[in-house]
């Protein structure tokens, strides 16, 4: 808690980033709260909603992530952070203006270099597997690429990771497996990926393996899918979508959800 205040202490003036209101504690001072305004829900139960309810898949929430996850980390950088779990649990969506954001400090780092290695193994980068002294802000992008990834995708690429207890192992499992033959499992990933082809690009420049020659920030905003919200896209399908879904009967209200035991005591 004390680490996450002391990263967020940076990252106070961004549209796409979590607002935090103060630090406080209990009488007892032995819990501290982080009082940071209130969104509607993560990505990753958005998109399963999505899913549930319509089957469908939304290139425009796809679209708004991206251009609101590349202007947060590109202020973090700004500010010298590297976030370290961008995934879809930790991006919010205000519901009501669609707006996305960044949250979850609680691992950044705050310095631009770093070499103790934090995250979730899912999204944890290839050169975490390196002989490497220190690892910087491209680890950010990569996790996006996965966090893309993951929001074109109903199953979402749980792969198992978390039977290996350890993340850092896990990741490195999942890194090979990715890699291997020369990448032709993350090459057909990103081909299988329900977007469009503009998407499927950005996807690929942020899970470019090597990380020298991985795109930096200004770089992903030159790519078309970007410059495509840029020209003010206009989040028409997913404003529909999310009208479509608050409107949804909560689960208790709606009678055909009733679970077996339910029926059998009822009955
Ligand atoms: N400001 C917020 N508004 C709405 N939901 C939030 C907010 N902050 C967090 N959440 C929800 O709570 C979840 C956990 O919060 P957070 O990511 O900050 O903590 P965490 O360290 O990942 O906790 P844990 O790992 O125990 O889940 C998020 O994935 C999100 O669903
Ligand atoms: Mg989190």
């Amino acid at each position: 808690m004390i680490e996450e205040s002391e990263a967020m202490k940076y990252v106070i003036d961004n549209e796409n980033i979590v607002k935090i209101y103060g630090l406080c504690e209990d009488e007892s001072r032995r819990h501290m709260y982080l009082c940071m305004e209130l969104l509607d829900k993560d990505l990753s139960e958005t998109i399963h909603i999505f899913y549930k309810s319509t089957g469908k898949y939304l290139e425009s929430l796809l679209l708004n992530t991206t251009c609101s996850m590349v202007n947060a980390l590109e202020y973090c950088y700004s500010k010298s952070i590297v976030h370290r779990d961008i995934k879809p649990e930790n991006i919010l969506l205000n519901m009501k203006n669609v707006t996305v954001k960044l949250c979850d400090f609680g691992i950044a780092s705050t310095k631009r270099e770093f070499n103790f290695i934090a995250g979730t193994a899912l999204y944890m980068p290839p050169e975490y597997h390196e002989l490497r002294k220190t690892f910087d802000y491209r680890c950010d992008i990569w996790s996006l690429g996965m966090t893309l990834l993951q929001l074109t995708s109903e199953k979402l690429l749980k792969e198992d990771v978390n039977s290996y207890g350890d993340p850092f192992i896990a990741s490195q499992v999942f890194i090979e497996k990715l890699l291997k033959d020369g990448g032709i499992w993350l090459k057909k990933l990103i081909d299988a990926a329900k977007c469009s082809i503009e998407a499927k690009d950005f996807i690929r420049e942020c899970l470019t393996i090597d990380i020298d020659k991985r795109p930096r920030f200004e770089q992903l905003k030159d790519l078309t899918y970007y410059q495509e919200n840029v020209k003010g896209y206009y989040y028409k399908d997913l404003i529909e979508m999310l009208e479509k879904i608050s409107n949804l009967p909560k689960k208790e209200e709606n009678p055909q959800e009733q679970t077996e035991t339910e029926r059998k005591k009822n009955s």
